[in-house]
């Protein structure tokens, strides 16, 4: 084939490429697209995956001391929602070409991103409650946009995902609830949690728009519907409100409703302390990676376990 038959013919895929994403069919594993398209999506994907992973950390930290049994049973169901999070987003991400043991050796050698949320220490009980409702809360934030991207098994994933995401809010926000109805004590302890958490889950959106090199590409193929701002505006909106309603005060002086935009106006975000914390420097990210390296070597002989019994298991149908 001549060269300039070539690059028509690749022109024509990608025109055909964006015209189906313009129209709003989703892409699938086995349609023609961008080597970037493809890079870019394995990225937030296997990010995502290590989020939801990474993630269970400070909760598991807490299921010890949970104050009753039925408190242990949600989170320890909460936290197992979020290892099967994990399952679905790497398996998303293997139909882009990539193993879930090649992302989890970027992750456990330092090469891959999770997000800054989980490098944050849960020091009481109220904590959970913070977790639940802040972070979880803006991560429905970011998924219910994510359940309409472009890239077919991704969306899919989102709609369980922001399920289950649904029902981890509740849990946290109902806890927060609890302890504001309790003592002074628990009152105090609910709005340190808060203080600590708000901050940090407003930054987990992303960097503003202005310094978020990756935004543009990633929404002119509809992979992101919405910027980083847009979406912490909106969990700042739907957030405060249901601080205020359980009398929990939001750490931000220049907290302000504006009647004319709708929207809360806040004060400045500590993008330095996001730099560190995404650079590695955060107060937990080296106590995470031990932790999740450790797991992962302590499980080995349960991985092993499981593939020799599936073995054993074939060669017994076989038979
Ligand atoms: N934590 C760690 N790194 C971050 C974070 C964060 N909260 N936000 C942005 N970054 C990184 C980006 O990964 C990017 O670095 P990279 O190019 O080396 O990967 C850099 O900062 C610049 O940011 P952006 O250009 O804004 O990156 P992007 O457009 O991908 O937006 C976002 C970041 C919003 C996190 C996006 O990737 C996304 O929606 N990902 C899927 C959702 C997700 O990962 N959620 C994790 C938490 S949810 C949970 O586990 C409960």
């Amino acid at each position: 084939m001549e060269l300039h038959e070539m690059n028509s013919d690749a022109a024509e895929r990608e025109s055909r490429f964006l015209k189906r994403i313009a129209e709003g069919q989703t892409i699938e594993p086995k349609d023609w697209m961008p080597e970037r398209y493809r890079k870019q999506l394995l990225r937030m994907m296997s990010q995502h995956a290590h989020s939801e992973v990474v993630g269970m950390l400070p909760e598991g930290n807490w299921l010890t001391r949970a104050p009753s049994l039925m408190r242990k049973s949600v989170l320890l169901a909460k936290i197992q929602d979020e290892a099967g999070h994990g399952l679905y987003i790497y398996s998303g991400a293997e139909t882009l070409g990539t193993s879930r043991e090649e992302m989890i050796d970027q992750l456990l050698t330092g090469k891959a991103k999770y997000s800054s949320i989980f490098n944050y220490p849960s020091l009481n009980w109220a904590d959970m409650g913070a977790i639940g409702w802040l972070v979880d809360g803006a991560a429905i934030v970011n998924q219910t946009m994510l359940a309409k991207c472009s890239y077919g098994p991704y969306a899919r994933a989102m709609v369980r995902i922001c399920k289950e995401e649904n029902f981890h809010n509740k849990q946290g926000y109902q806890i927060m609830a609890h302890l504001m109805r309790g003592t002074k004590e628990q009152q105090e302890m609910a709005q340190d949690a808060f203080n600590r958490w708000w901050w940090p889950s407003i930054m987990m959106l992303g960097p503003s728009d202005k310094n978020s090199p990756n935004s543009a590409e990633l929404m002119s193929w509809k992979v992101k519907l919405q910027s980083n701002d847009e979406l912490r505006q909106r969990f700042i909106d739907r957030t405060v409100p249901q601080a205020e309603a359980i009398g929990l005060t939001v750490p931000d002086e220049k907290l302000k409703w504006n009647p004319q935009t709708r929207h809360y106006e806040f004060g400045e975000i500590n993008w330095d302390e996001f730099n560190q914390v995404i650079s590695g420097n955060g107060p937990c990210n080296r106590l995470r990676m031990k932790q999740r390296r450790d797991a992962h070597e302590n499980g080995r002989w349960v991985r092993e376990a499981a593939l020799a019994h599936a073995a054993k298991r074939a060669k017994s149908e076989a038979a």
